[in-house]
Order: structure tokens, then C-alpha cells, then sequence
């Protein structure tokens, strides 16, 4: 009886420390040097509601503060969204990591206050599908931007607007079927852009129109069938392309010395071309179904058979 109640007592106490209000608080673990001083956040479940407020607590290592946080490091979590107090409270840090996160969504301006980062790194979310409008919106140091082995299907068209020094892109192993023609528009200083595995089924011409820096483009296995005769047309670096496995071609190229050219690939691009101008053509089957009976007249009224 005594020790229920004390368990009673107990149990309130760590509630109220959790969840008092709208506030929701939670604890880092810090390891490591001044040099490279991380937060850890791991077996942690948070609400899926946009409207908590975050305090964010842990002890210290010695001499050592907030303003000293480099890298942020979620694993093992349940983290639904960005929690874009965590980079009020680390001003400092220059690397983010969410593996098996539990995240759901990158949302609007998730990462406005991240004045400092400079490479993200979100793998292995079973549930993450959405990239929301102008989600990385004032990261504008980024330099990497790491998406891999998630299950993301649908970005928006300004999601990764104002990544001006973004120079790597790496969406391996997701489930995007398509992408909004501007999606990449901002990223001129882009050269590595990795879309390998993943569903895409034809390439609009302008996707690419802005990424002239862009050195190499992996596309292997996703399923398409159809590419925008311009789809070339942008590039002035490109080294690598390789569009292996996919449904009108199964081929990689390095550009320049005497094997191909950007006019060699659109040869070999050709049938690709073909495809997306004469799009398939729309089969269609009706299926009649009759219930009770059926009469057919000839054009002067009478019945010629009744079913
Ligand atoms: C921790 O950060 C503070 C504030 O930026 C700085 O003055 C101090 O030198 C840092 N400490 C170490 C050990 O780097
Ligand atoms: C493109 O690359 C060149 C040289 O590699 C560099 O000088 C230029 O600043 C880059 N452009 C952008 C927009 O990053
Ligand atoms: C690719 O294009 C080059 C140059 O036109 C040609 O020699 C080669 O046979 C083509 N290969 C394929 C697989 O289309
Ligand atoms: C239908 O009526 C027209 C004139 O009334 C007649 O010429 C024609 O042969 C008729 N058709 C049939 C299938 O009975």
C-alpha cells in the first residue's frame, strides 16, 4: 500500500517535469572535446503536435556550454518533426543527424534558425515521406544534404529553396515518383546530385536547367521511361551520368576525352526522347455489366431479341 503511493507520488512528479503545459522538456547527452562536441538524443517520443514548446536540458561537460554544441546526433527516437529550437539553443552547430528518428516531415522553415549548418544527415526514417515548402529556408551554409534510406514521395516545389551552397544531394533509396520542375532551381553551386533508387518514371527538360555546376548525376535504377529532348541542355560540367536500369535505357557515360559527348548521349537518349513526345496511348476497356434484362429494337421499333 506504502509503496503505491509513494510510486503514485513518484509517477505525477515525472509527468509534470515532462509535459507541463504546452512546454515539453528533454534531455541531451554531451560527449566529446571542445573541437567536436556533440548532443545525443536518443530513446526520446515526442507528440505530433506543431503547437509544443521545447526546453532542451542536459549537464555540461566541464567549462563547456550550450554556445559550445558543434553536432546534434537523434537516434532511436520518436521525433515526428524538426525541433527548430534545438539550433536556439546550440547556435554553434554545424552538423545535424536524425538516424531512426521516428521523423514523419521536414516542415516549413524547419531549419530557419540553423545559421550555422553545414551538413544534414537523415537516414533510415521508416515514416519519413514529406518535405514541405521552404523547409531548409535560411540554412543557407549547407553544404551537404544527406536524405538516404528514407521513404520521402513527395517534395515541394520550394522545399530546398535558399540552399545556395548546397554541394551535395543525396536522395538514394526513397520513394519519389516525381519532382516539381523548379525543384532544384536554387542549387547552382550543386555537383553531386544522387537519385539512385528511387521511382522516378520520366525527366521533365527544365529539372536541371539551373544546376550548370553539376558534375555528377546518378539515376540508376528507377523506372523511366520517357526524358525531355532538353534535358541536357543546362549542364556545363557534367562528368558522370548514369541512368542504368531503368525502363528506355541502361547506360552510364563519362563525359569529355573521346568516349561521349553530351551530343552522343542524346543519341543514345533517343528513344527516351521518342518516348516523351509520342506519350503512350490511353488504353481503355469498358466493362458492361447488365443487370435484369435487355431489349434491342430495330430503327422501326420492333424487337429484334431480348436478353
Ligand atoms: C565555449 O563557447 C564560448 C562562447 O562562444 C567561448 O567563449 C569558449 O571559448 C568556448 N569554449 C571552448 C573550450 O571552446
Ligand atoms: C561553379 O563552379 C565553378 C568552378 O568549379 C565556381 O567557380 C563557381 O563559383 C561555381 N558556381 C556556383 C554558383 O557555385
Ligand atoms: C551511342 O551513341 C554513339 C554515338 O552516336 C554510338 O556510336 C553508339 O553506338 C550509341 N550506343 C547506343 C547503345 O546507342
Ligand atoms: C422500317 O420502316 C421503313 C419505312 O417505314 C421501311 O422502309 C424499312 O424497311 C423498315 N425496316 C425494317 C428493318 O423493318
Amino acid at each position: 500500500m506504502k509503496i503505491s503511493i509513494v510510486l503514485f507520488i513518484v509517477l505525477i512528479s515525472i509527468s509534470f517535469s515532462i509535459i507541463s503545459g504546452q512546454n515539453f522538456d528533454f534531455n541531451c547527452v554531451f560527449f566529446g572535446s571542445p573541437a567536436i562536441y556533440t548532443c545525443i538524443i536518443a530513446g526520446i517520443t515526442i507528440p505530433d503536435d506543431a503547437n509544443l514548446d521545447f526546453n532542451i536540458g542536459g549537464n555540461h561537460i566541464l567549462g563547456l556550454g550550450n554556445e559550445n554544441v558543434t553536432e546534434i546526433r537523434i537516434l532511436d527516437s520518436n521525433i515526428p518533426f524538426i525541433i527548430s529550437e534545438m539550433f536556439t539553443s546550440f547556435p554553434n552547430v554545424n552538423f545535424f543527424g536524425i538516424t531512426e528518428g521516428g521523423l514523419r516531415r521536414i516542415q516549413s522553415n524547419a531549419f530557419n534558425n540553423a545559421k550555422n549548418l553545414q551538413s544534414i544527415r537523415i537516414n533510415a526514417n521508416k515514416e519519413f515521406k514529406i518535405i514541405q515548402e521552404n523547409a531548409f529556408n535560411g540554412a543557407d551554409k549547407v553544404v551537404t544534404l544527406e536524405l538516404f534510406e528514407n521513404k520521402i514521395e513527395s517534395i515541394a516545389e520550394s522545399a530546398f529553396n535558399g540552399l545556395h551552397s548546397l554541394n551535395v544531394l543525396n536522395l538514394r533509396v526513397n520513394e519519389i515518383r516525381t519532382l516539381p520542375v523548379n525543384v532544384f532551381k536554387d542549387l547552382q553551386s550543386m555537383n553531386l546530385l544522387q537519385l539512385t533508387d528511387n521511382r522516378l518514371d520520366r525527366i521533365e527538360g527544365g529539372l536541371f536547367a539551373q544546376n550548370s555546376n553539376l558534375s555528377t548525376l546518378n539515376i540508376i535504377r528507377n523506372e523511366i521511361n520517357a526524358i525531355e529532348r532538353n534535358f541536357l541542355d543546362g549542364f556545363e560540367q557534367l562528368n558522370i551520368l548514369s541512368l542504368n536500369e531503368n525502363q528506355c535505357i541502361d547506360r552510364a557515360w563519362i563525359i569529355g576525352g573521346s568516349t561521349s559527348t553530351l551530343d552522343t548521349i542524346r543519341e543514345n537518349l533517343s528513344i527516351c526522347f521518342d518516348n516523351f513526345d509520342t506519350p503512350e496511348e490511353e488504353t481503355r476497356r469498358i466493362i458492361m455489366e447488365i443487370r435484369g434484362s435487355l431489349t434491342l429494337f430495330n430503327e422501326n421499333g420492333t424487337e429484334i431479341i431480348r436478353i
